[in-house]
C-alpha cells in the first residue's frame, strides 16, 4: 500500500495576533498548490482553538489520493482525470489505483480480479442474519449492519496480510450484500454470485435473476454501471470518508469503519440525495411537470426545501461527474428504449437553474446525484437502493483513505475540541428538594 506524502513545509509563515501575543505558524503547500496554516501548536502556546462548524476551512490530514479543484470543476484519482478513468478504466482497476497509488500491471490486475472473484460468496449464516431483519427495512442500514457483521465472521488480528484479505473481502462481498438486502426486501430467494461474470454483470444478475427466470445483463448497461462505480469511487475528505477515518483512528477495524461510513453516506445531504432527487422529480411530474413551484420553495429562506442534486461544499462549478452522467443517462435510456419524463424534467430544471440569479449567485450546479438516479431507475434499481449503489462505488475510496490514515506518520486519534456554552458550575439539588 502506498505511503502517504506529507504536505511540503515551505518556510513561509502566518502570524496570529491574540491576547497581546504573536504566534508564528508554519505554512504548507500541496503538490497542486493547496495552502494550509499549521495550527497544531495554537492551543498549547495561546490557549485558543480554531472554531470551524462543518469543517469548511479545516484540513484534517494530508492525502495523496484524490485531488479536487472545486472552482475549476476538476477531479482526479492519483493524478488521473476522472473522465479518462471513466472512459478507459474498469471499476476494479480504478479501485486498485486508489488503494495502491499506481495503475496495476496486466498481471497485478488479473490476480486482483481473480482474488475479488473468489471471495464474492457470503457465509451461509448470513441467510439467518438477513431473515432477522424486517422486510420493510431500508437497504442502507441493512448494508451497514451486514458489513459491520463481517467483523464477526473474520475476527482475525490486524496484520498486513489480514488487512489485505479484509480489503479483498469487502470489495468482493459488497455487491452480494447489496443484492441480498434487495432480494430480502422483495421476498425473493438469494441468488449466489456467478464467478465467470464481471463485477457489474454479476451484481445485476444477483439483483434481477430468479430461480425460474434467468437474467443476462446487457453489456452496454453493465459497462455504464461500472462507470458509475468509477465516478463514485473517491471524493477526498467528504462526510462518509471523514467518518471512516475518524472511526478507524480509534483503531476500530476496517469492517467496522466502513460500516460507519455507509451509515454516514445514507443521509439526504450526502449519498442519500440520489434517492431524494428522483422523489423530487417524481413529485414535480405528478404535479404536472412544472418545476417552478418547487424551485420557488427551494429559494425561499423560510422553507427548508432544497433542490436535491444541486450544490456542493467543494464544487463551485459544474461537477465533472454530473457532466459525464448527463450523457450516460441519454445512452442508457436510448439503449433500453425507455422514454422517461423524469429526464426531461431534470434537463428543464437544470436549464432554469443555470439561468436563475439565486443559483448563479451561490454557484449551485448539478452534482453527481442529479442524473445518477435517472440511470439507476432505468436499470430497474429500486429507489431506496440508489444510495447502496453509491456505497458500492465509494468503497475503494473509503478503503484507500483508511489505509492512508493508518500508515500516516502524523497519525493520531481524531478528537476535535469544542467551545463549551452550557451551564457554569452549580451544585446538585437532591430530588426531594426539587
Ligand atoms: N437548493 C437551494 N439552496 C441551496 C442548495 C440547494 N440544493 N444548496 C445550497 N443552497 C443555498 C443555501 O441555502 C445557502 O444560501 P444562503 O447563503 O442564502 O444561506 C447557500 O446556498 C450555501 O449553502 P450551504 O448550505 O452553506 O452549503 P454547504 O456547502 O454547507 O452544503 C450541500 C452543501 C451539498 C449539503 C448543499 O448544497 C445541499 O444541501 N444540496 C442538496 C443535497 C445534495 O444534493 N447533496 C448531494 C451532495 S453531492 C454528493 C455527495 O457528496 O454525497
Amino acid at each position: 500500500m502506498a505511503a502517504q506524502e506529507e504536505a511540503q513545509k515551505t518556510g513561509e509563515t502566518a502570524e496570529v495576533h491574540v491576547d497581546g501575543q504573536v504566534l508564528t505558524l508554519p505554512v504548507s503547500r500541496g503538490t497542486e498548490g493547496d495552502k494550509a496554516i499549521g495550527v497544531s501548536k495554537l492551543r498549547s502556546e495561546t490557549g485558543f482553538i480554531t472554531l470551524d462548524p462543518g469543517y469548511a476551512n479545516t484540513g484534517a490530514c494530508s492525502s495523496a489520493i484524490t485531488f479536487i479543484d472545486g472552482e475549476k470543476g476538476i477531479l482526479r484519482y492519483r493524478g488521473y482525470p476522472i473522465a479518462e478513468l471513466a472512459e478507459g478504466s474498469s471499476f476494479l482497476e480504478s479501485a486498485w489505483l486508489l488503494i495502491n497509488g499506481e495503475l496495476p500491471s496486466q498481471t497485478e490486475l488479473s490476480s486482483f480480479v481473480d482474488e475479488v472473484t473468489q471471495h464474492t460468496m457470503l457465509h451461509e449464516n448470513y441467510r439467518r442474519f438477513f431473515d432477522a431483519l424486517p422486510k420493510s427495512a431500508h437497504p442502507m442500514p441493512v448494508c451497514a449492519a451486514a458489513v459491520g457483521a463481517l467483523a464477526t465472521f473474520y475476527p482475525e488480528p490486524e496484520n498486513e496480510q489480514n488487512i489485505r484479505d479484509a480489503v479483498v473481502r469487502l470489495i468482493a462481498k459488497m455487491p452480494t450484500i447489496a443484492a441480498y438486502a434487495y432480494k430480502h426486501s422483495i421476498g425473493q430467494p438469494f441468488v449466489y454470485p456467478q464467478n465467470d461474470l464481471d463485477y457489474s454483470s454479476n451484481f445485476l444478475r444477483m439483483m434481477f435473476s430468479t430461480p425460474c427466470a434467468p437474467y443476462t445483463a446487457d453489456p452496454v448497461v453493465a459497462r455504464i454501471l461500472d462507470q458509475l462505480f468509477i465516478l463514485h469511487a473517491d471524493h477526498e475528505q467528504n462526510c462518509s470518508t471523514s467518518t471512516v477515518r475518524l472511526v478507524g483512528s480509534s483503531m476500530a477495524n476496517l469492517f467496522a469503519s466502513i460500516s460507519a461510513g455507509i451509515s454516514a453516506l445514507w443521509g439526504s445531504l450526502h449519498g442519500g440525495a440520489n434517492q431524494k432527487v428522483v422523489e423530487m422529480l417524481e413529485a414535480i411530474d405528478q404535479g404536472g411537470g412544472d418545476p417552478m413551484a418547487y424551485l420557488a420553495r427551494a429559494k425561499d429562506p423560510n422553507d427548508p426545501t432544497r433542490l436535491m442534486g444541486f450544490g456542493h461544499r467543494v464544487y463551485k462549478n459544474y461537477d465533472p461527474r454530473a457532466s459525464f452522467l448527463k450523457d450516460a443517462c441519454k445512452t442508457v435510456l436510448e439503449r433500453l428504449d425507455i422514454s422517461d419524463n423524469l429526464l426531461t424534467i431534470a434537463q428543464d430544471l437544470e436549464e432554469i437553474t443555470l439561468a436563475d440569479d439565486y443559483f448563479v449567485k451561490r454557484k449551485l450546479y448539478p452534482n453527481v446525484d442529479f442524473y445518477s438516479g435517472v440511470i439507476y431507475r432505468a436499470l430497474g434499481i429500486p429507489v431506496d437502493a440508489f444510495t447502496v449503489m453509491f456505497a458500492i462505488g465509494r468503497l475503494p475510496g473509503w478503503i484507500a483513505q483508511w489505509l492512508e490514515m493508518r500508515n500516516d506518520p502524523a497519525f493520531r486519534i481524531g478528537r476535535p475540541r469544542q467551545v463549551y456554552t452550557g451551564a457554569t458550575e452549580r451544585s446538585y439539588v437532591p430530588l426531594a428538594a426539587r
